[in-house]
């Protein structure tokens, strides 16, 4: 039996991202309930047998006093969870401000918001001094907890500045950071006023990742063109000192999809959807509602489709589920309002006194996705306090005949994945935005589009409705290869043993 304070015999990750995979609900001064999110960050580095994973994170909440952050603190560390407190005010600027307001945006090639291209450089300032800050604290937490011989995993677009606040301190630190959004052309990346600070900070890190190869160049077109640097086939070198940098696609845990379809409770809801929805075909669309969603693209171009194909209105049903998420951000309070006045619309325009073309659900959870910040959010919109949990999810994506993936941009989109995970009796058809990084790996199989584009979605809706069996076994086929052999396990173990080599190697060049 292990002594509580025995040194591990794995090697340790420590796993550094913006938001811990908990829900922190807090019951009483020095009493909080946890609840673990089992998402896709998650179960991929339970597949990494030879490290033993922590993560560090903010854990979502605030929390202003110290018997709440101590009590906290303990509750998390029986999950091997170390958080990171922010206030409010850092929240706001650094998470709400530069990260979701700037950088998202940016990245997913929307564009800099429009305040801050007409001159208030204060309050782009001041968002980025808080974005530094905030990398900085997250420093301070890996260094007290980072013991010799760590490996250190730093993710995604929150966290552009941690490679380089842990290098400085301590160089001989093995370093990764990988990115969960699209990397844009390095004409985008050159418009951010903060370009070459962010870039030469990431190339601090020793592996750099992304989900698709076409990112990796864009990254490393940016580091030539913005700081003049080298690209080599291998990564950027700077002064004789190489950052590796490579595509390490993201996959799902397809078989705990795919396990969960035998049970009871899911083979009943798939019963109770089959009943609900009976005589009509099912689409279905599962987003976080978000602006690189395509959301409304996705919906306007469903109208279009009722519009030039009457027959099909009283035999199909649009599903859509939405997760509201920064919920601060006056962006996604506009997209909310916009949604709903289309939906309504259409709703009026295509509905009968017993039936109507689009569910349109806000839920605070969508299988592991869940944000408790949207409970708030729905009450206000006159919502019901309404969550998805993930057997529920598996049975929709089941029943589903056509799922529509309409992303303006997004760094890979595993809705797409869980849903073929999901399909293997029925062979449904994905509709999927070449915009997403998984077009890059389900393309053959999916029917491609282009979002903005509403006749040509219109026109794959009904390609999908109409494709032969035959048709649709071959490309389910072809997906449903790739989800199931491309795992989220495979991505974890391929990118931490890079990262454990690469600075082997590293370290060999420098004795050498
Ligand atoms: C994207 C990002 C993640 C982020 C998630 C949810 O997938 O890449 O880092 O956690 O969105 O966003 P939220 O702001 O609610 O954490």
């Amino acid at each position: 039996c292990e002594k509580p304070d025995a040194r591990p015999l794995r090697q340790r990750l420590l796993v550094v991202a913006n938001r811990l995979p908990v829900s922190a609900v807090r019951k009483g001064e020095d009493s909080w309930s946890l609840e673990m999110s089992a998402g896709g960050l998650v179960s991929a580095l339970l597949g990494v047998k030879e490290f033993e994973a922590r993560w560090i994170g903010w854990a979502g909440v605030n929390v202003p006093d110290e018997v709440g952050q101590k009590a906290l603190t303990k509750a998390l560390g029986e999950k091997r969870c170390i958080p990171v407190f922010l206030d409010e005010e850092i929240v706001h600027r650094y998470y709400n401000g530069y990260c979701n307001n700037i950088l998202w945006p940016l990245f997913h090639y929307l564009g800099l918001p429009q305040e801050d291209r007409l001159a208030t450089t204060r309050s782009f300032q001041s968002q980025f001094e808080a974005y530094k800050k905030a990398n900085q604290m997250f420093a301070d937490v890996v260094h007290q907890h980072y013991e010799e011989g760590d490996v250190v995993w730093c993710h995604d677009y929150h966290l552009m500045f941690l490679p380089k606040c842990l290098k400085e301190r301590n160089n001989n630190m093995k370093v990764g950071w990988f990115l969960h959004t699209p990397f844009p052309s390095s004409e985008i990346h050159r418009t951010l006023p903060s370009r070459s600070d962010l870039l030469r900070s990431v190339l601090a890190a020793d592996l750099v990742g992304f989900h698709t190869y076409d990112y990796a160049r864009h990254f490393v077109s940016a580091c030539t063109r913005i700081l003049g640097l080298e690209g080599t086939p291998e990564g950027v070198e700077d002064q004789g000192r190489l950052t590796r940098v490579a595509a390490f696609p993201i996959g799902i845990d397809s078989d705990r999809f795919i396990r969960a379809l035998e049970l009871p409770k899911v083979q009943g809801h798939i019963n109770e959807l089959k009943e609900r929805f009976a005589g009509r075909k099912v689409m279905l669309g599962v987003d976080r509602l978000d602006m690189i969603k395509g959301i409304p693209q996705k919906i306007l171009a469903f109208e279009k489709f009722l519009e030039e194909y009457p027959s099909w209105c009283d035999k199909v049903v649009l599903l859509q589920i939405a997760v509201p998420t920064r919920t601060d951000v006056p962006e996604y309070q506009k997209l909310t309002s916009q949604v709903h006045e289309i939906v309504g619309r259409i709703n009026g325009r295509f509905g009968t006194l017993t039936a109507v073309p689009i569910h349109h659900l806000m839920c605070i959870s969508a299988g592991n996705f869940k944000r408790l910040a949207g409970l708030r959010f729905i009450a206000e919109k006159g919502g019901r306090d309404r969550s998805l949990d993930f057997f529920a999810l598996c049975a929709l994506y089941a029943v589903t005949d056509v799922a529509l993936v309409t992303s303006l941009r997004d760094g890979m989109n595993l809705v797409s994945y869980e849903f073929v995970a999901c399909q293997d009796l029925k062979k449904g058809v994905l509709i999927l935005s070449e915009f997403a990084g998984a077009a890059q790996s389900l393309g053959a199989g999916a029917i491609l589009v282009n979002p903005w584009n509403i006749t040509e979605v219109a026109d794959s809706i009904r390609q999908a409705l109409t494709m032969t069996p035959e048709e649709r076994e071959k490309r389910h086929q072809h997906n449903f290869v790739h989800v199931t052999t491309h795992t989220a396990q495979e991505w974890a173990e391929t990118f931490v043993s890079e990262l454990n080599d690469t600075v082997i190697e590293a370290q060999l060049r420098t004795r050498q």
